[in-house]
């Protein structure tokens, strides 16, 4: 708790310090409880925008730490937060999280849409993100992710502001808008 109110201070006021200044000898438990304010206890999200972590591969929390921390990858808070860790706290918090069971809440969907998803899924996403979007080491879990996260990252992925690999970027920059609502519909449908 005392490292998390230390930390949201740092946030506010915009500084990005060196990790050993404050996390020297931290175990990943207590590194990773500084995330919880956002991201729920063990990363177990209670939503709407805040993605799920607890249950997501290691490799992609890791990668995706530090394409935040170099900017690759946009962000509203992630970017100024990443900084202040080590690759060694990033790994270790990655392996905390990925340890941890993947929490699906229960989200609001449409029956009709859901079914739509399933198959554009199915034709265009499935080989990457397997057993319906509950799978991919290093392109994270979508089954039960929350579609306020869903629908802002497929933004990002559509205007390019996000990377994505080429072969995904095919096909979903062929997606309708009413395909990508058809998708996060069925990866939310999912328990
Ligand atoms: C103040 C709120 C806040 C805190 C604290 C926070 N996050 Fe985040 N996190 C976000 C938001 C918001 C996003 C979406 C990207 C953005 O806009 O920054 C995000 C996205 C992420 C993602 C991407 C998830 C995905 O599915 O692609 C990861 C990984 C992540 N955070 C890890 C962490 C870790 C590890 C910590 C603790 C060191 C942490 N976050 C602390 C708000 C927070
Ligand atoms: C060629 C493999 C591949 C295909 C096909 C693919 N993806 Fe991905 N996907 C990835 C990888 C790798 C990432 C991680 C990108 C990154 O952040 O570096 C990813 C990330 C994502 C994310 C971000 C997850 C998060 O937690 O932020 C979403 C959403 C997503 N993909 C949706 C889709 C959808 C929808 C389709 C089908 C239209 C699709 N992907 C097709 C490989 C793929």
């Amino acid at each position: 708790m005392r490292i998390k109110s230390i930390h949201l201070a740092l946030l506010a006021g915009g500084i990005a310090v060196s990790s050993s200044l404050w996390a020297a000898g931290s175990s990943p438990a207590m590194l990773s409880n500084t995330c919880g304010g956002c991201h729920g206890t063990n990363g177990a999200s209670v939503g709407p925008s805040m993605p799920t972590l607890g249950g997501q591969p290691a490799e992609y929390i890791v990668d995706t730490m530090k394409q935040f921390k170099s900017g690759e990858r946009p962000s509203t808070i992630m970017g100024r937060l990443a900084k202040a860790y080590s690759d060694e706290d990033i790994k270790a918090m990655g392996e905390f999280f990925a340890a941890k069971k993947f929490v699906r809440h229960p989200q609001p969907v449409d029956a009709s849409k859901v079914a739509k998803g399933k198959k554009v899924h199915e034709q265009n996403c499935g080989k990457c993100h397997e057993k319906g979007g509950r799978e991919s080491d290093d392109g994270g879990v979508l089954a039960g992710q929350w579609k306020e996260y869903l629908q802002i990252t497929m933004n990002e992925f559509q205007s390019k502001a996000r990377p994505m690999p080429s072969k995904m970027a095919k096909k979903l920059e062929a997606l309708s808008q009413e395909d990508l609502d058809a998708l996060i519909n069925f990866y939310a449908s999912q328990r």
